[in-house]
């Protein structure tokens, strides 16, 4: 089976071409530098910039196809959640390549796309518990199947990926700030401030935005008495922002014992959220715990390939 998958909902418009679990090809084209002015997504450019991407990406997917694209069998992308704008251009793209191959297309969730961008090139088994964590998400998901799907928790306000970027906007660094955050947290001592670590209660939930309003008063409190120190900050807030997440996947794990643990979305790329889910899945010997590729981490089209692959292969009259 051989499927092309078009990814397009934020800022990254990115194509890649599978031959059943394989990906053969995987592109990106990203807009960070186009926006970094702004200190994050501007959804009317991001839709403008993806529409001039297209040629050029489209391009060199062509000239690094291992196969003629009029061997496709599919065309899959990404129908939400998103920016409706950026959407929209990738659906176009999507329904203009499957009319001149006269092939269907596959419209599909993209945060279940991260979930499956995590079993690129790693076997896996039902069930699953999945933590997403993205600029735009947190929730952790149970998966029965690849159509048997069930979200137990989520943020009520803030992704954790968002709060990382808003709090490394205060700090000064360019949008996003979440992966500087993590790189300066990992030189500095975690126990030097106390910040609230969001939402300990009992349910799966998350919240992100008191911690970026209490990360906002201690900047401000302890620059103004000259005591402020960045690494120590990064430290503490990182540890603030991965402790319920800790938790609440533990608590998920003893609730619904599963055969796969995954993390997924952007800010799996952080390295104190990989090391906690590796060692999860040690303390309670799960089959197969996976943490995706850095490739695979941040958007792209290859986890859109990979889930319209797991999809189609248990519905094959899609
Ligand atoms: O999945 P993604 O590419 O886009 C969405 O679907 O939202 O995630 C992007 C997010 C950004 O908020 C970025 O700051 C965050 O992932 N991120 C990180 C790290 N690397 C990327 N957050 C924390 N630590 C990192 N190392
Ligand atoms: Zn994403």
């Amino acid at each position: 089976m051989r499927i092309l998958a078009v990814e397009s909902s934020c800022d990254e418009l990115a194509l890649a071409l599978a031959e059943d679990d394989r990906i053969l090809v995987n592109l990106v084209a990203s807009q960070i530098r186009d926006h970094q002015a702004y200190g994050g997504v501007v959804p009317e450019l991001a839709a403008r910039l993806h529409l001039e991407n297209i040629t050029p990406l489209l391009t060199k997917l062509i000239k690094s196809s291992p196969f003629s694209l009029d061997t496709l069998d599919y065309v899959a992308y990404t129908a939400n959640p998103g920016l409706v704008g950026s959407l929209i251009v990738g659906k176009v793209l999507a329904e203009t390549i499957a009319l001149y191959y006269h092939i269907p297309t596959l419209p599909l969730n993209h945060l279940r796309g991260h979930i499956f961008g995590a079993t690129i090139n790693n076997h896996f088994a039902y069930p699953m518990l999945a933590l997403i964590v993205s600029g735009g998400h947190t929730q952790i998901e149970y998966l029965e199947s690849v159509h048997e799907t069930q979200i137990i928790g989520q943020t009520l306000d803030d992704a954790i990926g968002e709060c990382y970027d808003k709090v490394g906007n205060m700090l000064g660094f360019s949008y996003p700030g979440g992966a500087k955050i993590d790189r300066l947290a990992q030189k500095g001592k975690a126990e030097r401030y106390h910040l609230p670590s969001p939402k300990n209660d009992a349910t799966f939930d998350f919240s992100y935005s008191g911690l970026k309003t209490a990360s906002r008063q201690l900047i401000s409190r302890e620059l103004k008495n000259n005591n402020f120190e960045l690494n120590d900050f990064c430290a503490s807030f990182q540890a603030a922002a991965t402790k319920n997440l800790a938790i609440k996947l533990e608590r998920a794990i003893k609730k619904y014992p599963v055969k796969t643990l995954l993390v997924a979305g952007g800010a799996s790329a952080n390295s104190q959220i990989r090391k906690m889910v590796r060692a999860l899945g040690t303390k309670y010997k799960i089959q197969h715990t996976l943490v995706p590729d850095l490739e695979y981490c941040t958007d792209n089209a290859a986890m859109i390939a990979k889930y319209a692959y797991e999809h189609l292969k248990t519905h094959k009259n899609n």
